[in-house]
């Protein structure tokens, strides 16, 4: 059957890319509202002390400077209520700026200076004088070893790791192949390509609109209303695009406190933008050290794993990323112990980066595996197939599904793994030597509540929206496709909208669960809409759809029509025309079927291979071949999917090899806070990369069986080149990033 409205799963170009490369599209720092105000952040050059004084008044005189904020006259706000509750997503207590004169960070935002123009803002910022009385910080976690602990009042969503199971120490002294060994990444910080902004327009009614940069509406406005006492009617927050992401904006940012405050204070309009060394300063992939032993048994099942995990946290909130859970169900082993535990610094609370948690401890598990399978004497492929988990045994339930073996089977076969010589340094090219190593991953499959909302015109054109986000994922595109599919309409009748806190609501985008999410609402509000269709059809003079039920027809072609006899059809126009209504409208939300997924564990899983080609006398690393085979359940649009692949390969190349925030601690200071020393791979260092999705039907995790890729494709990226380096060298960097010095 021929239906040019068969949309899901298709690759389809972006329905927003036309609006982003002429520059329609509008991004938080683009709202060039009337009466504009520049505000600009002052950053604490100390890790730790005391403010004693902002000296406002001389940068007051200079002209066009409306105001300097700090701690000193901060307005009174709710958190100044000891009732005032944090509960802002993701969970916890987030950093309040300007609250006192406390410095618990470096580049801790200090103060606001607010002018008529940007330039002079800019200018006042930098001869502000702030006296501080420094104290002694910490910064490095390296000192901190022994004083970890089990955090308490972590965010929601934190899972403790699941119990020890069976004898892991016994059992791992009694194995017959053994190895135990600490595995240490530097933090990461996220850096996407637009900076931080709010664009806080202020209304005569004392209402503001904060067009913000963040990956949740509603959780930015429920922030600022609380704080500054605002009903949600008065705090509008709008985000049409982002230019990325990657959890840095999750959690609201200072600069959505900074400029509503100030537009508030000020009564007029306010822009508050970031500069790319301040964006440094609100959160990171946290420093983690890691310990992993493992034990084989004669016939290479694994006798014993354990695993834990130490990172930072700040010393105002606990942050949590699991990080060793995944380890105790992606291979099958009955002596587990896994531990997690957090050390407090003088340093800002780390944020949830890209699979944060899973990507960290993938990174020492797959090492260590690559590890044990080579002290065994076995493939890594077939020693991970030998231990492949047929149940989940942290939750002891069964995968909604799992084709983690067709990752490894097919990934493998097109990556032409047959051909590895299996001993270090026995392949070459010319003068490299060329090593091939492979890892693999977990991420979890998630649905949360989502509401959408839709309107058909007479026109035959749909609307339908939800306040969730595109952080450069493809949201306005799969829903798009979602929807004219589930009511059979060309593509190009179909518009949604998102990102206002004047749509129904979402979740925050994150966590990979937006296409199960809002993909399930658009789903159930373009159903509600063809129930509404299919009643007006039935009032047609000489319907042919007079006795059709619901469940009896199709939305086909911009027809209903009768599933059994497609002639007896009626235009979906034509329906609205008849009718005299000028439009259509439906709004209803999509809510996980709980009793369903309590039973099962949902995953997506995927396995990497990867070829690097190192010159033996530079210590040079070329990341020359990369598969990844994904097994993510449904996939929506195979072209987007596969850029989102194709981009978590070029960062899982970036953690292997270039990127990691160094601090000096003698400052308790990021150094290389800039795109000039924070190192990320160029196209230079992207060759030839391939994206494999195995086809995994479902029909647990949601109605449209769609697991979400936003994560899953960076997991066991980097072990599998820290492993090809190893294979190609002999040598085992156990810190990433692999560094020149440390090959050679
Ligand atoms: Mo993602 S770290 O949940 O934006």
């Amino acid at each position: 059957m021929s239906q040019y409205t068969n949309y899901i799963g298709k690759p389809t170009n972006r329905v927003d890319g036309p609006a982003k490369v002429t520059g329609a599209a509008k991004y938080a720092a683009e709202f060039n509202v009337p009466n504009l105000a520049y505000g600009v952040v002052v950053s604490s050059p100390i890790a730790k002390g005391k403010i004693i004084k902002v000296y406002s008044k001389p940068v007051l005189k200079i002209p066009g400077v409306l105001a300097v904020f700090s701690h000193e006259n901060v307005p009174n706000l709710a958190w100044f209520d000891r009732n005032y509750k944090d509960d802002v997503a993701p969970g916890g207590s987030p950093f309040r700026p300007l609250h006192d004169n406390e410095v618990k960070f470096s580049q801790q935002p200090i103060a606001l200076v607010v002018a008529d123009t940007f330039e002079v803002a800019r200018y006042a910022a930098s001869i502000l004088e702030i006296e501080y009385e420094e104290e002694d910080h910490e910064t490095d976690i390296e000192l901190k070893r022994t004083e970890g602990f089990m955090p308490g009042r972590g965010k929601s969503g934190w899972m403790p790791p699941p119990p020890p199971r069976g004898k892991p120490d016994k059992e791992w002294k009694k194995a017959a192949h053994r190895i135990e060994h600490e595995y240490i990444h530097g933090a990461q910080h996220h850096n996407p390509m637009e900076m931080f902004a709010t664009t806080t327009e202020y209304h005569p009614d004392g209402s503001i609109t904060a067009y913000d940069k963040t990956q949740g509406v509603y959780n930015a406005q429920q922030y600022i209303s609380k704080i500054f006492g605002l009903s949600k009617k008065q705090a509008r927050v709008v985000t049409e695009y982002m230019g990325g992401g990657f959890g840095s904006g999750l959690r609201p940012q200072y600069q959505l406190f900074m400029s509503v405050m100030a537009a508030l204070e000020l009564k007029r309009s306010v822009r508050v933008t970031l500069t790319r060394q301040q964006m440094f300063s609100f959160g990171h992939r946290p420093y983690t050290l890691q310990y992993v032993k493992l034990g084989t048994n004669p016939d290479g099942t694994l006798a014993a794993l354990q695993h834990h995990a130490l990172h930072e946290t700040s010393r105002f909130e606990e942050y949590t990323e699991n990080v060793v859970n995944w380890s105790g169900m992606l291979y099958q082993c009955d002596n587990v112990k896994l531990g997690y535990q957090l050390a407090e610094l003088d340093v800002y609370t780390p944020l949830d980066m890209r699979a944060p948690g899973a990507a960290t401890g993938s990174i020492a598990l797959e090492i260590a595996m690559d590890e044990m399978a080579f002290e065994a004497g076995l493939d890594p492929v077939d020693f991970r197939i030998r231990n492949y988990a047929e149940t989940d045994q942290n939750m002891k339930k069964p995968f909604s599904s799992k084709r983690l073996r067709d990752c490894y089977h097919q990934g493998a076969a097109k990556f032409g793994w047959e051909k590895r010589n299996p001993r270090p340094r026995s392949m070459r090219d010319g003068n490299m030597l060329v090593g091939w190593g492979m890892a693999g991953g977990v991420w979890d499959a998630t649905q949360k509540k989502s509401a959408a909302k839709a309107t058909l015109t007479a026109d035959g054109r749909l609307e339908v929206s939800s306040a969730t986000s595109d952080i450069g994922t493809g949201t306005y595109t799969i829903m798009t496709q979602i929807a004219a599919q589930y009511l059979g309409l060309p593509i190009e009748a179909v518009t949604f909208k998102l990102g206002d806190t004047d749509l129904p609501e979402a979740p925050l985008e994150g966590g990979s669960w937006t296409a199960a999410s809002v993909g399930t609402a658009v789903k159930n509000v373009c159903e509600e809409m063809g129930k509404k269709l299919l009643k007006q059809a039935q009032k047609m003079k000489g319907s042919p759809l007079k006795k059709a039920k619901f469940d009896d027809v199709e939305f086909v072609n911009g027809q209903i029509r009768l599933r059994l006899d497609p002639d007896q059809a009626v235009v979906i126009r034509d329906v609205l025309q008849a009718s005299g209504k000028e439009k259509l409208e439906a709004e209803t939300s999509a809510t996980p079927n709980m009793l369903k997924q309590m039973q099962h564990s949902m995953h997506s899983h995927n396995a990497v291979f990867a070829e690097v080609k190192v010159d033996e006398d530079l210590g040079t690393v070329h990341v020359t071949r990369v598969v990844n085979a994904v097994a993510a359940g449904r996939i929506l649009n195979l072209k987007t999917a596969r850029s989102q692949v194709l981009g978590s390969i070029v960062w899982g190349i970036s953690m292997a090899l270039m990127e990691e925030t160094i601090m000096d601690h003698k400052f308790g200071r990021y150094m290389n806070h800039n795109y000039a020393e924070y190192h990320i791979p160029v196209n230079a260092d992207v060759r030839d990369l391939q994206v494999l999705f195995v086809e995994e039907e479902d029909e647990v995790v949601n109605p449209l069986g769609v697991k979400g890729i936003g994560e899953i494709g960076l997991l066991g990226v980097a072990a599998a080149i820290a492993n090809a380096v190893f294979h190609a060298t002999g040598k085992r960097v156990r810190t990433l990033p692999v560094m020149i010095d440390k090959l050679l």
